[in-house]
């Protein structure tokens, strides 16, 4: 079965074709990080604006890409949430046309069940169950996926996502937007011991997540340096930032694991790029003896491919919409959306 996807939750405009879930036939992906650079974050009425002029251009190169019609594809699939809310809607509404005009079915897809299928890609014998940790922009969640389309979440942050405090305290560290990959960099030549930055933990909720009192601990310490005219010591307070980051995000899902004994484990989302965090997790799963799958770097950030594979599944269960079918802005995974 061959899906088209079309993925506009955010800042890039994607589609791609991909055959029974799992092979990948094309995959187009257009960025915007270049216009919202000069704004410092994603400025949500020039995305929507962006997405409406690219989207056709990506769907054709998809199809070409592909070497297919229209007419050879069986069904179409959407990131229909979360995500910001006029974002969505243009690829929804690009994808209705698509499958009304085709004839095929329309299927609905949440953004981060789409993350974590990206690892179906990548790995042709991955089947859940499994852990997953889901870090990326807008999220970051410990969730315990049980079948393609059975979550349950575990864990969830409280307040800020991992990638929001990694791209904040970017900004105030003079990286440009999106700020994560910086810190990524410079973290590799500093000091991860010069700073020690506060990891937050919850009595209650043992896989809850808060990043907002590290990221103001770095702005505070960064606007220390700057009121004393001393110049930022870039690179260990990246360090020490990605540390006290990955720290919290590899203990809490090694715990998950343990508790409820699931010995295979799947990172997902735009912060799975982090090297910091790929060696952390790397490191703590063969000590403790846990099977890792870790996604492609090309497939940790927003892409189509995945919407794809997990639309193949989502069909499987039979999940269509109609053509009422709307965007939402938020959703929760364990539940159905369209
Ligand atoms: O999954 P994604 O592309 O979009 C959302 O769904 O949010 O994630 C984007 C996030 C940004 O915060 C970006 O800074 C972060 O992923 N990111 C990284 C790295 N590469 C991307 N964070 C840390 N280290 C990286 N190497
Ligand atoms: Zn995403």
């Amino acid at each position: 079965m061959r899906i088209l996807a079309i993925e506009s939750s955010c800042d890039e405009t994607a589609a791609a074709v991909v055959e029974d879930g799992r092979r990948i036939l094309s995959s187009v992906v257009a960025t915007q990080i270049d216009i919202h650079k000069l704004y410092g974050g994603v400025v949500p009425e020039i995305a929507s604006r962006q997405h409406i002029e690219a989207i056709s251009t990506v769907v054709e190169n998809a199809l070409t890409e592909a070497k297919l019609k229209l007419s050879q594809i069986d069904a179409i699939a959407v990131t229909a949430a979360p995500g910001l809310i006029g974002a969505l809607l243009v690829g929804v509404n690009f994808a209705k046309g698509l499958a009304f005009s085709s004839g095929v079915p329309l299927v609905p897809v949440h953004h981060i069940r789409g993350h974590i299928a990206s690892n179906y890609l990548a790995y042709p014998d991955l089947e859940p169950p499994f852990l997953a940790l889901v870090v990326s922009g807008g999220h970051s969640n410990i969730i315990k996926v049980d079948g393609y389309t059975d979550f349950t979440v575990l864990g969830r942050t409280r307040d800020d996502a991992a990638g929001e405090c990694f791209d904040k305290a970017a900004r105030v560290m003079g990286f440009p937007y999106p700020g994560g990959k910086y810190i990524d960099e410079a973290a590799k030549k500093g000091d991860a011991k010069a700073f020690n930055f506060p990891k937050t933990k919850f009595a209650d909720a043992p896989y809850d997540f808060s990043f907002s009192g590290l990221k103001t601990a770095v702005i505070n310490t960064c606007h220390g340096f700057k009121q004393k005219g001393e110049e930022l010591p870039v690179n260990d307070i990246a360090a020490s930032l990605q540390k006290a980051i990955c720290d919290v995000l590899t203990d809490k899902l090694i715990l998950a694991a343990s508790e409820t004994g699931i010995n295979k484990i799947v990172l997902a989302g735009g912060v799975s790029a982090n090297d910091g965090l790929r060696e952390n997790v790397t490191a703590a799963c063969k000590k403790d003896g846990y099977e890792l799958y870790l996604p492609p770097k090309n497939l940790c950030g927003d892409n189509a491919v995945m919407i794809a594979s997990q639309g193949y599944y989502e069909h499987m269960a039979g999940v269509t919409a109609d053509m009422s079918l709307n965007a939402s802005a938020t959703a929760a995974i364990d539940k159905g959306i369209g």
